[in-house]
């Protein structure tokens, strides 16, 4: 049941926190963040429908709870669904999670998982991608400039540039594109009404047999046919000798193509609207091309695409007067710790010089993220293309946000310009 955004900080309550109309709009999300940092920040939120659960909203707690990887644990509990689409999940998979993915382990599955492919997410695995990057990157802006001097930014360009890229990594075709779209829209937003199939009602399920159905086909083509791609290390890799178990091995297909789409989408579509809000860092990087990846992660800091994960406390403990069980599920809101200001100098200002290490978007610890090189390549490589180009860009309507609590972003951002 989606509620409309409700009005001041002091209306919040911290059950707002799985409020998709509150999370999926930037100004009611920051306001219910900077409410709870200052007044309650390990609030417990007690919610009709999901299991409760502690909302972690400090930079501090965030990173220490999310790196101490043996004593807080990523796979009983890893994202906050319904109780209900749980049940289901588990029943069907065996799992609460549905899915059996790396962000779902622990050790010591978690590290033989990630070895897989390490390398592939390595700086200089990474580095040689960035010819193709470029390309890719021209090409989009190429597109926008043939629009003519409007576009809806979101929906023309940022969804696919990224797309193109994971699809390439991945080695699948270009006509995969509007499947492994809708795909990874509806696996992220399952709240939003225009996202389709209601995660609650069974529509979770289905998107998972969808996925599956395509990958096996994938998985047997590249078991015959080897390629140089991600898809044939995934479908050949073997973990202690054996091939790998065929629910992980899905999981893998489906975090590999999922987790890198609509992440960098959000970031570099939220990363546009920053610019545009703040004509002089993006003169600032226009004038300064060699900021580059530190912009890019300034950016990615301010859109911080992945609004929580969730770990599983091992042991009691006290937290800011609050007695944490053993067995309790704590929330860590990276967008929260990426404006705490006791971490960030003037959070809420965008400042593209800004030291890129701190910034908390791609999590902490063992867990963090495999792809953010390449995601910070992605929003460098595209910011750099486009911004020589552009003459002249205003926000032509207003923006619409993604409804959804897990990885949220911008759905709509027309906007007018020129360009050359
Ligand atoms: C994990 C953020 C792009 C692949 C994660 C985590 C976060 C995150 C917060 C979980 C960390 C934790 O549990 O401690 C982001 C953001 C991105 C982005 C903000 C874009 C701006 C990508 C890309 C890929 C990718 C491009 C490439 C395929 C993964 C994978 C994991 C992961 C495989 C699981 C790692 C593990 O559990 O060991 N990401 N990500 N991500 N990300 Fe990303």
């Amino acid at each position: 049941m989606n509620q409309p955004a409700t009005g001041t900080p002091s209306q919040f309550q911290p059950q707002d926190i799985l409020n998709p109309a509150i999370m999926g709009r930037e100004e009611t999300m920051y306001a219910l963040f900077d409410h709870l940092r200052s007044t309650d920040p390990v609030a417990l939120v007690e919610h009709p429908e999901y299991r409760p659960f502690w909302a972690l909203t400090r930079y501090d707690d965030v990173k220490r709870i999310g790196s101490a990887n043996d004593e807080f644990l990523s796979a009983p509990r890893t994202v906050l669904v319904p109780e209900e689409a749980e049940k289901m999940f588990l029943e069907t998979f065996g799992t609460a999670n549905g899915l059996e993915t790396l962000i779902h382990m622990d050790r010591p599955k978690h590290l033989k998982m990630r070895k897989v492919t390490r390398e592939w997410f390595l700086p200089r695995s990474i580095q040689s991608l960035e010819v193709e990057v470029r390309e890719l990157a021209k090409e989009f802006v190429d597109k926008m400039a043939d629009m003519g001097d409007h576009c809806d930014f979101v929906r023309d360009i940022a969804l696919y540039f990224p797309l193109r890229i994971i699809l390439s990594i991945l080695g699948l075709p270009r006509e995969s594109e509007e499947t492994m779209l809708k795909l990874t829209q509806e696996i992220f937003g399952g709240q939003d009404p225009d996202m389709q199939r209601d995660i609650k009602s069974g529509g979770g399920l289905q998107v998972l047999h969808d996925f599956g159905a395509y990958f096996n086909d994938v998985i047997a083509d590249r078991k015959i046919n080897p390629q140089q791609d991600l898809a044939t290390i995934l479908a050949n890799a073997e973990v202690d000798g054996q091939p790998m178990d065929p629910l992980d091995q899905m999981s893998y297909f489906i975090i590999t193509a999922s987790a890198g789409h609509d992440t960098t989408s959000a970031a570099i579509g939220g990363g546009l609207k920053a610019l545009i809000e703040h004509p002089e860092q993006m003169q600032l990087w226009r004038d300064n091309p060699e900021l580059d990846i530190g912009a890019a992660k300034e950016l990615i800091r301010w859109v911080s695409p992945v609004r929580h994960m969730v770990r599983t406390a091992t042991q009691d403990l006290e937290l800011h007067g609050k007695h944490i069980k053993a067995g309790d599920y704590l929330a860590l809101w990276y967008p929260a710790a990426n404006r705490d200001p006791e971490a960030f100098e003037s959070p809420n200002t965008l400042d593209l010089t800004r030291d890129p290490k701190q910034q908390m978007a791609f999590g902490y610890g063992s867990h963090m993220c495999l792809g953010q090189h390449l995601a910070a390549l992605e929003v460098a490589c595209f910011f750099r293309e486009l911004l020589p180009r552009l003459d002249d860009i205003k926000i032509a309507a207003k923006p619409e946000w993604v409804q959804a609590i897990f990885v949220g972003g911008l759905k709509s951002l027309p906007v007018n310009y020129q360009m050359r």
